[in-house]
């Protein structure tokens, strides 16, 4: 019904924290209301840092709740789980073929994630960023909102479309399937923006909340209750400042930049207006006020979530039916490609 079309993906890797809520699955609730939006469970990309996962279908089920809670409509829009779609992986081994070796070995994700043993990463872990890009272009997406540690990733699948584009723009053009001026595949546009872009651990202002993080203090889960999150909170490291009235005053105070960042997208409003508010503030005042904050709009969420994982197979059932129209769409767009490079 919408020209625009929204993809973003969340992995089942257990854990999900108020970064990936800020970060990406509140703005794929928001999205909803202007765009068509496919949203998945990204398990194909889940086993690249270890392949047997005992808990990955519970934690397929947890984000999948996870994304109802937050108010996304698997009704009005779809959402799905990656392995349940041939096409990411047909399309992602084509696109391993276009992808150049340079372009990966510029990857800062995979340079942090295989770590000093890179020799033992897997090729998965490598190609990560292609199957990506076959996810977003499986739907010919135009928008993908995301945290901003994905921002090299989105201009690698546009560095992979505009090269598919120019590489068969005569077979494109004889078939009829070109769209517009940019050929097959749309030049992917990210969303990636707001005070919490880039939410980073409570326990440390110099690194991003992650779901991998071994300190349970480090991030707020969605499934944390009221206590943990006060708990969290509270331990948050911060400096001996008050708060300062002006942004400039968060410049090298990290950890403070980071809890005005989160106020700021909890309450949907900006940190300048939360500095206006709590300016002068001691951290004590401030964070008590966060908890209370961060209760009231995470509370019904992780509720919710407990809920929906009570009948797993609700959660199936949901999956199945997104999987279904989303392999409706993908499997054409497969046939094209196939047909555009000749196999
Ligand atoms: P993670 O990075 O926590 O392992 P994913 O890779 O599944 O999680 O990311 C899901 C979404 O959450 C992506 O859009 C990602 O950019 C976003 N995201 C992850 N961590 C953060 C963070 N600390 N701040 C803001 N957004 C984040
Ligand atoms: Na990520």
């Amino acid at each position: 019904e919408f020209k625009e079309l929204v993809f973003s993906g969340v992995q089942p890797t257990g854990n999900l924290h108020l970064g990936n809520y800020l970060g990406a699955v509140r703005r794929f609730v928001a999205l909803q209301e202007t765009h068509d939006c496919i949203y998945c469970v990204v398990d194909l990309h889940a086993i690249t840092a270890t392949l047997s996962q005992p808990d990955l279908a519970a934690q397929t089920r947890e984000v999948t709740a996870a994304f109802i809670a937050s108010g996304i409509d698997p009704a009005r829009h779809i959402v799905f789980n990656q392995s349940q779609v041939a096409g990411h992986a047909e399309l992602a081994w084509i696109f391993n073929c276009v992808a150049r070796l340079g372009w990966l070995n510029r990857m800062t994700q995979f340079k942090e994630k295989a770590g000093k043993d890179r020799e033992n990463a897997s090729v998965g872990l490598y190609a990560y960023p292609a199957l990506m890009a076959a996810d977003i272009l499986l739907y010919k997406a135009t928008h993908v909102p995301v945290g901003e540690d994905q921002k090299q990733h989105l201009e690698l699948t546009r560095d992979i479309a505009i090269k598919f584009n120019n590489d068969f723009s005569e077979q494109i053009a004889a078939r009829g399937y070109g769209v517009g001026e940019t050929g097959y595949f749309p030049i992917t546009e990210p969303l990636i923006g707001g005070p919490a872009a880039r939410v980073m651990s409570l326990r440390d202002g110099t690194k991003k909340m992650s779901k991998s993080d071994p300190s349970d203090y480090s991030r707020i889960n969605l499934t944390d209750d009221a206590d943990g999150i006060a708990q969290k909170v509270r331990k948050a490291k911060t400096d001996p400042e008050p708060l300062p009235s002006e942004e400039a005053g968060l410049e090298k105070r990290a950890e403070a930049q980071n809890l005005v960042g989160i106020y700021a997208g909890l309450s949907d409003t900006t940190p300048a207006e939360v500095l206006r508010q709590f300016g002068g503030a001691q951290f004590s005042g401030f964070k008590a006020s966060l908890v209370d904050l961060a209760v009231e709009k995470l509370g019904p969420i992780g509720a919710e979530m407990a809920r929906l994982m009570k009948d797993p197979g609700h959660i199936d059932a949901v999956l199945a039916d997104g999987a279904s129209r989303a392999s409706a769409i993908a499997e054409r767009t497969i046939a094209e490609v196939k047909d555009i490079v000749g196999l």
